[in-house]
């Protein structure tokens, strides 16, 4: 077994769930790739293709167990110099993130509006926070290929996810917030670029259309 799985899963449940992720042979008739026009089918292809950012969640956190899964392949993407150069921190209590968005509501009273809304981070009950080194120049993209990681791993195991920008300037910025950025306990030198909510999906979204021109071969 991996070193690092064994560093971080303690208990080995880590390694139980990454082998139970092994690719199997799709059957020829799963459709699963549709949109792939022709592509052939397989189970990395399905997770990226039928992911949506997810809005409204079921009340129940992703057991930390699973978190660590999502939490390895994230740090397992490709990234500079293999510097690894960012930082994640995973909040699941309510105290934190409800505590937060008292301080958010008051700040922005008509982006809380709504019987909808549970929270400022798209209603979730977990939320990653990830830091980029700020004097890297790779690191966002290092940051973002993580967190991609995170967000289709976690798809594949029936969790939904939505990348946030949202948050992130009030939580820098505001001296209210600072208490908050301060028990997340980013390394000096590191700085929150985004968030990412996870939970239990409880809405069905259709796929956002792509600008397909956006992309071409060149001879
Ligand atoms: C850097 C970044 C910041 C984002 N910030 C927010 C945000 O603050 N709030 C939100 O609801 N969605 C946010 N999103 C999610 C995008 O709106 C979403 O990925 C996009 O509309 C495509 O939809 P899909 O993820 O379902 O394919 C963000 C995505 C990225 C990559």
């Amino acid at each position: 077994m991996n070193n690092i799985i064994k560093k971080i899963a303690g208990a080995g449940v880590v390694a139980a769930a990454l082998g139970a992720c092994t690719p199997q042979a799709q059957p020829a008739e799963d459709k699963c790739c549709e949109n792939a026009q022709g592509t052939a089918c397989n189970p990395v292809i399905e997770t990226i293709m039928t992911r949506r950012s997810i809005r409204k969640y079921k009340d129940n956190p992703v057991g930390r167990d699973t978190m660590q899964v999502i939490l390895e392949c994230g740090i397992n993407a490709p990234n500079a110099l293999n510097k690894q150069s960012w930082e994640v921190r995973v909040v699941d209590n309510p105290e934190f993130i409800n505590g937060i968005t008292e301080l958010f509501k008051q700040k922005n009273p008509k982006a809380t509006e709504g019987p909808a809304f549970k929270n400022m981070f798209r209603n979730a009950p977990t939320v990653a926070f990830v830091a980029q080194d700020a004097a890297f120049p790779f690191s966002k993209i290092d940051c973002g290929l993580m967190g991609e990681n995170m967000m289709l791993s976690a798809w594949s195991m029936g969790i939904g996810s939505c990348c946030l920008g949202g948050p992130v300037h009030f939580i820098n910025n505001e001296p209210e917030a600072k208490p908050y950025l301060d028990r997340l306990g980013f390394s000096e030198g590191y700085e929150l670029i985004y968030c990412i909510a996870f939970g239990y999906p409880d809405e069905t979204p259709d796929a956002k259309p792509r600008k397909k021109e956006k992309v071409m071969f060149v001879e």
